[in-house]
């Protein structure tokens, strides 16, 4: 049995996501701010096969994917999400969030921020530093020489492998970046977040982070 899929966000990240995971085989279920009615047309045609359902209910998933605008972080559920993985997917980009004290006058990366607001969930930072629409296009079976990697940072280590394992059955290599810290690696403006690399050259990037 595959956990069930959780994503908060049904924008351009979480549309793509969640057909990305439905191929996959996963169960996926996918919810907005807005009550679950008033998504389920746009699911039903955009995501075929996920439900649209209230974000408490997206929240329940085994595994949960925040991607919604980072500036609207703090309405999130800490409750609804408590002892949940839960992959951070969200970048803090000002020209789209705009300028934020929470991120810009806060030495932590913007996950250890996210994560300190949720309190009690077990934050996986990954699947920020792939482009939405790339998402269904640079797939791959595993073992192909060309597979993209995705980065992997966490603090707890069973839900860095479950997030692992989710990355691999999307049809990429998961690489494992380190503590939640070191997401910083591939957060905006670095090497990783702008280009795309094979898991030995992410390998060698997240251990020697390099500027864009
Ligand atoms: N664009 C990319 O290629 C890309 C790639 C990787 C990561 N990212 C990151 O992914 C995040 C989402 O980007 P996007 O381009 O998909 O944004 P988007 O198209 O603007 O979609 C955002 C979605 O989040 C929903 N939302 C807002 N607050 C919510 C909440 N509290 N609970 C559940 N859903 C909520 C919005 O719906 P309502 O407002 O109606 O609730 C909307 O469906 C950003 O942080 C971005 O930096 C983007």
């Amino acid at each position: 049995m595959h956990p069930t899929i959780g994503i908060l966000g049904a924008g351009r990240v979480g549309t793509a996501l969640a057909r990305q995971a439905v191929k996959a085989g996963y169960r996926v279920r996918i919810a907005t701010a807005q009550p679950a009615a008033d998504i389920e047309l746009l699911v039903n045609i955009v995501t075929p096969g996920a439900e649209a359902v209230e974000a408490s209910e997206a929240a329940a998933s085994d595994l949960v994917i925040m991607a919604i605008p980072l500036h609207k972080y703090r309405t999130l559920s800490p409750a609804d999400l408590t002892g949940k993985v839960v992959i951070d997917a969200m970048n803090y980009w000002a020209p789209v969030d705009g300028v934020h004290d929470d991120f810009e006058a806060d030495a932590r990366t913007s996950s250890e921020v996210v994560a300190a607001f949720l309190g009690g969930s077990h934050v996986v930072k990954s699947l920020n530093h792939i482009g939405y629409h790339e998402m269904e296009e640079d797939d791959r079976p595993a073992g192909d020489a060309s597979r993209r990697a995705l980065a992997v940072a966490g603090d707890d280590p069973a839900a860095k492998e479950l997030v692992q394992r989710f990355i691999d059955r999307l049809g990429y290599d998961a690489v494992d970046a380190g503590p939640l810290a070191a997401g910083r690696a591939f957060q905006p403006a670095t090497a990783i977040f702008t280009g795309s690399y094979t898991a030995p050259e992410l390998h060698a990037l997240v251990r020697h982070p390099l500027a864009a």
